[in-house]
């Protein structure tokens, strides 16, 4: 049977439902077409992406010189494999290396992946590096970490969700606190076998949790005193999103070892990557670790014209303003408004939190009316809504979206 030529939202909702895997519960919206930081549904209503993809459209949906990257080398060459060379990898990776000063990259497509080429690369550096004996290592993680949805990544959450039934699960994870530096120098301390810390600079699918000021600069001090290797997870904030072209960047640190994804492609393609210096990479051999399509030249072209638009459009300066102006607002709204209890975040990844119990479905009750009012958001963990949008939102775009937030809460 052929599929329809034009679907209504309906029947592609029910074709959804009937053919595929029920692993996400979507807000009914069915998208066909995106622009900037518009995205249109099957009918033709017009909305503000609030979500962004995760944060991987963060220079907006369908961004011309990205699309034309894309376009020009899918008709020109789209996959070697990485048994041969490709002409685009080595510019790709010339040019990322240089714009977040490390010396060598890592090539991937998801986030995930990237992740999990980090937590190898990390066990590899502590056995032939550090010296930690062979099986020893342990990586301290975060509660309420995301990182992301392997056999190993879940190991280390705490999500019961993602982890139900899932077991059993990889060893050699030590959960602490998040934004506490003494369980850190305690963890630190207490075991010799340490590798790495694995961290997100702020974290985004807990309900975007911003550390205390100085949080990242002391714990980048607390590995460097005990050898332990510093791991960033921008997979989110990363790519300008927080109004740095890092996150890490606001408190001047520099990591050991820099794991990116999503908006390193602007949401066109699946681009990960890990960056660091020679002395942590060279411990990856051939053989060690690959993928059929990490570094294709699709992803480089992509990846490249992505970081240029992020430079040339100073995004990094258009999310720190619009941020800016986005939690002023949302901040003396809530206090004039009982249902927004308060309104956290950094640049463009912000998120409110609703004064409701944890279990109630007043978060997503509000992305449903916020949707029939023109905007597309949906709540992470509990009664937090995340405000994401791409960061090339101007202020006229950014003050309708406030005033669509606020005239849909108040009516609810
Ligand atoms: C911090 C962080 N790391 C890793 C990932 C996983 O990325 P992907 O979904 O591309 O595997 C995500 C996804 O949301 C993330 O937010």
């Amino acid at each position: 049977m052929a599929v329809l030529d034009q679907l209504t939202s309906q029947q592609a909702i029910d074709l959804e439902n009937k053919y595929g895997a029920h692993n996400y519960h979507p807000l009914p919206v069915v998208l066909s077409k995106g622009e900037g930081v518009y995205v249109w549904d099957v009918e033709g209503k017009k909305y503000y992406d609030f979500l962004s993809a995760y944060s991987a459209v963060n220079q907006g949906h369908c961004h011309p010189k990205i699309v034309d990257a894309m376009t020009q080398q899918a008709q020109t060459l789209t996959l070697t494999s990485r048994a041969f060379y490709n002409d685009k990898l080595g510019e790709y990776e010339k040019f990322a290396t240089e714009l977040f000063g490390f010396d060598k990259l890592l090539p991937m497509n998801t986030g995930a992946e990237a992740v999990e080429t980090a937590l190898k690369l990390c066990r590899k550096w502590a056995y032939e590096v550090k010296g930690i004996e062979e099986n020893k290592a342990q990586i301290v993680v975060c509660e309420n970490n995301f990182h992301g949805r392997t056999t190993t990544i879940i190991s280390f959450s705490n999500d019961p969700v993602a982890r139900k039934n899932f077991g059993p699960f990889t060893n050699g994870f030590i959960k602490i606190e998040y934004d506490n530096l003494t369980a850190l120098e305690e963890t630190l301390k207490s075991d010799s076998d340490i590798a790495g810390f694995l961290v997100e600079p702020i974290q985004g699918e807990a309900g975007v949790y911003v550390p205390s000021e100085g949080y990242l600069a002391s714990a980048k001090a607390l590995c460097e005193k005990y050898n332990v290797l510093f791991i960033a997870d921008e997979v989110q904030t990363g790519i300008a999103r927080t109004g740095r072209m890092l996150a890490v960047d606001h408190e001047n640190v520099k990591p050991d070892v820099l794991i990116l994804g999503k908006a390193l492609s602007g949401g066109a393609y699946p681009v990960s990557g890990v960056l660091a210096n020679d002395s942590i990479m060279n411990v990856i051999k051939p053989g060690n670790h690959g993928s059929t399509f990490g570094g294709n030249p699709i992803a480089a072209a992509v990846a490249i014209a992505a970081l240029n638009v992020v430079k040339d459009e100073s995004l990094a300066d258009n999310a720190e303003e619009m941020g800016q102006i986005f939690r002023r607002e949302l901040a003396s709204f809530a206090l004039t408004n009982d249902l927004v209890e308060s309104v956290r975040g950094k640049g463009l990844l912000n998120a409110i939190l609703i004064n409701d119990t944890e279990d109630s479905s007043t978060a997503w009750d509000i992305c449903m009316k916020l949707r029939d009012n023109g905007l597309l958001a949906k709540p992470t963990h509990g009664n937090i809504i995340r405000f994401a949008p791409p960061l090339v939102i101007n202020e006229e775009q950014l003050m309708d979206c406030i005033s669509i937030i606020k005239k849909t809460i108040i009516e609810f």
